[in-house]
């Protein structure tokens, strides 16, 4: 195997930590970015020239003209999503049809999975996921499933899809008509419509897991593009409040079929406090004015939905597990010019249930809802960061404040980012 020089992004909390941003600017030094998990649950932001690019499906390197751009077989794809923002982003991102694969392992999402997702979430009243009501769930457990699966590569044979297409629509009318009383979808429409999209994403359609094999062999360097977060993760994450695929470092191998050991340098984002969107334990939330003004510094309002997000301190307890899962050789921060001008700073060190700390990260969700957070109170600082690009030009207070993140999470902090836009980031040795 060629040396390493592959990367991975990964958020650390609850999603939305920047990691467009990030792998936007690391791009520059890659050959292909590759996403790996989730679908189009993810809002991945970039920003240059003044303008700014919300991306769902398509890796955040797009709009680097020699990076291939690579969805890996763990994704979901929803196929008007993808042809949309190939649409949408073609003009800035020049060339894109001819350097996106899409992998044939990729499962897609159809019209059955988002009604049956906003019907179930509406069943579920008070205990909703709060999903995105992209279809996400739905198609990972088809995918699981299997016979009411279809995988990207199958509208490579579209003569033999039609009929899977028609005889899934009629299980799927049967849930819609007896268990919700609601009424079912019309196959042959729905084929019309996505016959379409099936060809004209055909000549994307690939085997990435042997092009990234190949890729690597030839020493090529790919930047690994996670979706959400750690604590989202299924079977890491905060569950029954996570998304369905391996949002964390794990989904890189089996979501791409690149092994462990090629990943090279993995690098956790996390923002300078803690977001989530959706329902679930939060133990840092700020139910008050200040997580309000936190809110408001940070433009805290969903990249997809567009919902509110709820915010709180930066939860290091979390944050450390989640550094752990992923074996992480460093850190992320970014949005820490948000900070800047907060009455009060408080970071999470460890949670207490009924009184007594806990040890670890917990596994049980009672547990979580229960817990309450041990918080370490830091100077704020004042000034406005957005301007500085040296860490050594941080007011003391934020320096500080990296410092003790590093110190307790365990692992050095790489690149700070100050702003949205790929000027305002300070690199560290
Ligand atoms: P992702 O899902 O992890 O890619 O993150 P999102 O794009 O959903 O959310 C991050 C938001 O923060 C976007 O609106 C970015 O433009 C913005 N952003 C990124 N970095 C910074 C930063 O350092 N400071 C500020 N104020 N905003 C940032
Ligand atoms: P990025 O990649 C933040 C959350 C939803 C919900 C839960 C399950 O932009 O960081 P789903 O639709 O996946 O079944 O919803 O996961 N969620 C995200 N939260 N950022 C995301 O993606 C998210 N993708 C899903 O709000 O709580
Ligand atoms: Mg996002």
């Amino acid at each position: 195997m060629k040396p390493k020089s592959s990367t991975l992004i990964v958020g650390l909390t609850w999603g939305d930590e920047a990691k467009g941003k990030i792998v936007d600017i690391l791009a520059r030094d890659h050959d292909c970015v590759v996403r790996y998990n989730g679908g189009n649950n993810a809002g991945h932001t970039v920003a240059f020239g003044g303008e700014t690019y919300k991306l769902h499906l398509v890796p955040s390197g797009l709009f680097h003209e020699n990076i291939t751009c690579v969805i890996g077989g763990g994704v979901v794809v929803d196929p008007k999503v993808l042809l949309e923002e190939i649409t949408k982003n073609e003009p800035k991102a020049l060339h894109l049809r001819q350097r996106l694969l899409v992998s044939s392992r990729a499962h897609t999402i159809w019209p059955w999975h988002s009604k049956l997702e906003a019907l179930s979430e509406k069943h579920q009243g008070k205990g909703k996921i709060g999903t995105t009501l992209r279809g996400i769930g739905p198609a990972y457990a088809d995918k699981a499933n299997r016979v009411t699966a279809i995988r990207m590569g199958e509208f490579l044979r579209p003569e033999h899809l039609e009929k899977k297409v028609q005889r899934i629509v009629e299980q799927k009318n049967q849930v819609f008509e007896k268990v919700f009383g609601e009424p079912g979808l019309d196959a042959a429409a729905i084929w019309r419509e996505y016959a379409a999209y099936g060809e004209a994403l055909r000549p994307m359609i690939a085997d990435t897991t042997a092009y990234l094999l190949n890729a690597i062999d030839d020493g090529r360097r790919l930047l690994f593009e996670g979706a959400q977060g750690t604590l989202l993760d299924i079977d890491h994450g905060t569950y029954p409040y996570v998304t369905s695929s391996n949002a964390s470092a794990c989904g890189a191998w089996t979501g791409t079929g690149v092994p462990a050991r090629a990943l090279g340098q993995i690098l956790g984002v996390v923002k300078a406090y803690t977001t989530r969107v959706g329902e679930g334990p939060f133990p840092t939330e700020l139910k008050d004015a200040l997580g309000d003004q936190i809110r408001e510094q940070g433009h805290e309002y969903g990249t997809t939905t567009g919902r509110p997000r709820r915010c709180g301190w930066l939860d290091t307890f979390a944050i450390r597990y989640a550094a752990r899962i992923n074996s992480i050789d460093g850190i992320v921060i970014t949005l820490l010019d948000v900070l800047g001008g907060l009455p009060e700073l408080k970071i999470c060190t460890g949670y207490t249930v009924g009184g007594r700390a806990l040890t670890d990260f917990p596994d049980d969700p009672l547990a979580l809802e229960q817990a309450q957070p041990i918080l370490e109170s830091l100077t704020p600082w004042k000034e406005d960061v957005s301007g500085v690009r040296d860490y050594r030009d941080l007011p003391l207070a934020a320096r500080r404040y990296v410092k003790r993140v590093e110190e307790i999470i365990g692992a050095p902090v790489r690149i700070i980012s100050v702003g949205p836009s790929r000027e305002q980031t300070i690199f560290r040795q």
